[in-house]
């Protein structure tokens, strides 16, 4: 009955994103409050930008992670086959949806199952903290090694628990699960929040728990609260509506965890990331990777693998172009090229530390 429950509840969330309103206002993620310095003389050939680079002992094509979004139905099978191809043809990591549909039936595998169609990408699988805490690390460990994943994302959404009716109340011991884990995992462990943002205190207590990968998954693409609160009524709908809004900007988020961890964490900024100039400007910001989910299952739902593909292509390109007209060649140069913070964004800037 509960298995039954998570596999409806993922597809209703897919018809939600597909169709819906599920993120908030404009520029909710602050990356408008960035602006990049224009280099009129870039000396250099563009085919000299340099965004290849390294993670879980991979070379990716790009900097560039689709982060997890779904599995646990036939449905959810073909979103991740098609969009995992795609990741495989450009070079750049992929990563499912939450895995507790197959810890509760194994016979899900399959749906989670992309290794046919991306044998050489990073692959990373996913789980709740929440549900992590209720599992066994053997048990966990199954769901990565069982589709054969280099790395596990393992997901925060306090958000979006309390937004759901049926949803988690208890948050207690995640550090210990997160710790446990890390002793499994090593540095193959992701921690990733869903929409609402990593802060500089909880990036310094992850990192004090032994994690080295973050991902921000800040404020200003999918709402999580908002996907919930369109399933609810009364009550959960009315407080749903007063929180989907709620979270720390991506670009605020990614600044500042920067600043709290030092060069040593992978950072990966997601959350409302569109555009190739968005990851510019992260990377800028202090992140190694950009991460996208909404943008390329809407494409996937809009016209199949061919969408998905012309959606990777216009972000990598305008992320070369954004390297190209900073006088960028590499990571590292963008990161030291004067950049120009305005508005709200400097709000948080000074606030967050
Ligand atoms: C359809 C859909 C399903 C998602 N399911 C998961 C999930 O199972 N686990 C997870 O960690 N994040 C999940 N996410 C969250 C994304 O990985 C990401 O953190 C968030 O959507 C913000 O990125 P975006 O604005 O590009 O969508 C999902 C997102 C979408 C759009």
């Amino acid at each position: 009955m509960h298995d039954e429950t998570t596999a409806k509840r993922k597809d209703a969330h897919l018809d939600l994103c597909a169709t819906e309103e599920v993120a908030p206002r404009e520029n909710a993620t602050l990356f408008d409050d960035v602006r990049l310095v224009h280099c009129a003389m870039p000396e250099l050939s563009v085919d000299q930008v340099e965004l290849k680079t390294t993670w879980f002992g991979k070379t990716l094509k790009a900097p560039i992670l689709v982060t997890g979004m779904t599995g646990g139905t036939e449905r959810a099978g073909q979103v991740n086959r098609d969009i995992a191809q795609v990741a495989e043809e450009f070079g750049v990591a992929f990563g499912v949806g939450s895995q507790r549909a197959m810890a509760e039936r194994p016979e899900l595998t399959s749906t989670f199952s992309v290794r046919s169609v991306a044998p050489t990408t990073v692959l990373i699988g996913n789980l709740g903290v929440v549900q992590a805490t209720r599992m066994s690390v053997d048990q966990v460990r199954r769901l990565t090694d069982g589709i054969g994943a280099d790395a596990l994302a393992l997901h925060l959404n306090p958000g979006q628990e309390l937004s759901q009716p049926e949803g988690d109340r208890d948050f207690q011991r995640g550090y210990q699960a997160i710790t446990a884990l890390v002793k499994v995992y090593g540095d193959r462990l992701l921690v990733k929040e869903t929409g609402c943002g990593v802060s500089p205190d909880v990036a310094r207590r992850l990192v004090d728990c032994g994690v080295r990968n973050i991902d921000v998954s800040g404020l200003g693409g999918t709402s999580w609260v908002r996907v919930e609160q369109l399933r609810s009524s009364g009550v959960a709908r009315d407080v749903g509506a007063q929180f989907s809004g709620w979270g720390i900007p991506t670009a605020a988020a990614i600044a500042s965890v920067r600043k709290a961890v030092g060069g040593d964490v992978r950072l990966v900024a997601s959350g409302g990331m569109r555009t190739g100039l968005d990851i510019a400007k992260a990377i800028a910001l202090g992140a190694d990777f950009g991460g996208m989910a909404l943008p390329l299952f809407r494409a996937h739902q809009e016209g199949g693998v061919a969408a998905v593909r012309t959606a990777l292509q216009t972000v990598i390109t305008a992320l070369t172009y954004a390297f190209a007209l900073t006088g960028s060649r590499t990571v590292t140069e963008l990161r030291r090229q004067p950049r120009v913070v305005t508005g709200e964004l400097k709000d948080w800037l000074g606030a967050l530390t």
